[in-house]
């Protein structure tokens, strides 16, 4: 890991409990006050609103609904899929996130106060998507994010923004006043379980779809991937047995997802509760990093050699 390191990052590193001296001087820069305004990332908010009006912006999940009136469980275990992976497949960036508002393909809507489709730069208004270079995917709302409609606004969410911070990533694309590689922050899943329960199978077979059209429309240059849900949704056709497999064995190694690289690290929640492995995790968030710069210079190279 490189020592050069400002003062941001220092206080990061001592938030993580990794042991680092640096001299008074730095000290003295890091107790500056930086008053900058921050500009705000734009979250993808829904304004509660009734499944009839949500279900009038998406009419690909109306003729979903129609074939399968009912959302059970008893329902989704004889009906594979009510998501249509065929017109999420061929949704621009806006569509999607209409169609995700409307979503009542699981049992999840009917407790949910928003749905999340995710935080990041703001999109264009031509329907397309954010420009990000970097995605990072958790594993469902709590109980904050489904009233905010926004992932990662608790303890959890402000530990991710400083790992995030301390190698210049950030959701809103700037930090105190200095520029930062935009990241986009999603979940497995788009709504909240009930009392923060882990995801069912069926609810992460049907939001899939929607993950995966986002991979497709960001096409980020890196994805972490936080925590056994994100990793085994993100994993399931490149890593064999991915369910029964330690996610720490998965550490420290660049996995793809439909050709986008992937690096796993431990769930921000999980960090908070285990010290010494939040000392530990530095190293996930750096291995990222350099998979962003290798594919950025492998970039700049191609569109050297284009003119
Ligand atoms: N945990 C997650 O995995 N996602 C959130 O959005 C919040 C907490």
């Amino acid at each position: 890991m490189s020592l050069n390191l400002d003062a941001r990052q220092r206080a990061m590193l001592e938030e993580m409990h990794v042991p680092v001296w640096w001299p008074e001087s730095v000290v003295a820069a890091a107790a500056a006050p930086v008053p900058a305004p921050e500009p705000t990332a734009t979250p993808v908010r829904n304004a509660p609103r009734s499944i009839a009006e949500a279900m009038a912006d998406a009419p690909e999940l109306v003729a979903a609904r129609a074939a399968s009136p009912l959302v059970s469980p008893a329902l989704l275990a004889a009906t594979p899929l009510v998501v249509p992976t065929g017109a999420v497949a061929s949704m621009d960036w806006a569509t999607l996130q209409q169609a995700v508002a409307g979503c009542v393909a699981c049992t999840l809507s009917n407790h949910r106060k928003n749905t999340v489709f995710g935080v990041g730069p703001a999109a264009p208004a031509d329907g397309g998507p954010p420009q990000a270079d970097w995605l990072i995917v958790g594993e469902a709302p709590g109980e904050n994010e489904d009233l905010q409609g926004e992932p990662f606004v608790g303890q959890a969410g402000k530990l991710l923004d400083n790992m995030l911070k301390a190698i210049g990533v950030s959701r809103h694309g700037s930090e105190d006043g200095q520029p930062h590689k935009a990241a986009c922050i999603v979940n497995v899943l788009k709504c909240r379980p009930p009392g923060n329960r882990n995801p069912g199978v069926d609810e992460v077979a049907q939001c899939a779809p929607y993950l995966r059209r986002q991979v497709e429309l960001l096409q980020p240059k890196v994805i972490i991937a936080m925590g056994r849900f994100a990793v085994q949704s993100l994993l399931a056709e490149t890593v064999p047995d991915v369910q029964a497999t330690p996610l720490g064995r998965l550490r420290g190694q660049v996995h793809q997802y439909h050709g986008v690289p992937v690096v796993v690290t431990h769930h921000p929640a999980y960090l908070l509760r285990s010290l010494p492995e939040k000392a530990k995790a530095w190293v996930d968030p750096c291995l990222a990093m350099d998979v962003w710069k290798k594919r950025t210079a492998a970039q700049v190279a191609v569109q050297a050699e284009l003119g």
